[in-house]
């Protein structure tokens, strides 16, 4: 398959997700919701199945195009939308929101893979979406160990803890799919331009 076909690909499928993740968010939005078993059951259930399809099957994919990509110095250059994401990085840091949520896990332990220790030792730009999937794996880790607490017992401050870091997985989620809609594919696309 081109590239050019992948992103189309992969595009189509970031709108997939943008309507899943708001349609789980809408029902997150209830009061009591992470206090009721019925509504844990159906959020991890729906949640796991969305980040199945994002992480196992999207993300891979993405990373397969990466790869192949990541000595390429066009795959490195910015376009103008991208110095408007990397602002916006410096002034809304999520990895650094996730790091901070995440200190408190100290049983929880998730090594980076290797593609993203090649593209960070390389200085490859490709770095910055490989570790957000990986701090969006982070992010499902804390809400999948939480939700089976919360499940065993009911715990008022777990329920805030849940909501927390769904809508920080929700935020960082959307802010990936626009920088990779509005830079980097475009970047990627100039490659079979
Ligand atoms: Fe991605
Ligand atoms: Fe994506």
């Amino acid at each position: 398959m081109m590239t050019s076909e992948v992103i189309q690909e992969l595009k189509g499928e970031h709108q997939s997700f943008l309507k899943k993740l708001e349609k789980i968010f809408q029902k997150t939005q209830e009061s009591g919701f992470f206090e009721d078993l019925m509504s844990l059951s159906l959020f991890r259930t729906e949640f796991l199945q969305l980040n199945h399809e994002v992480s196992s099957r999207h993300h891979e994919k993405e990373e397969r195009l990466f790869e192949a990509l990541i000595a390429n110095p066009i795959a490195n250059q910015g376009g103008p939308r991208c110095n408007y994401f990397m602002q916006q990085k410096m002034m809304n840091d999520y990895t650094k929101k996730v790091d901070d949520f995440w200190k408190e896990y100290t049983e929880l332990k998730l090594e980076k893979d290797a593609l993203l220790v090649e593209a960070q030792t390389k200085g490859s730009a490709l770095s910055i979406p490989l570790e957000e999937h990986y701090y969006l794996r982070k992010l499902v880790f804390m809400i999948s160990f939480e939700v089976n607490l919360q499940m065993q017992a009911i715990d008022n401050y777990r329920s805030a803890r849940i909501k927390d870091l769904f809508n920080l997985y929700k935020a960082m989620l959307m802010s990936h799919i626009e920088k990779e809609d509005q830079c980097l594919f475009v970047v990627l696309e100039k490659l079979t331009a």
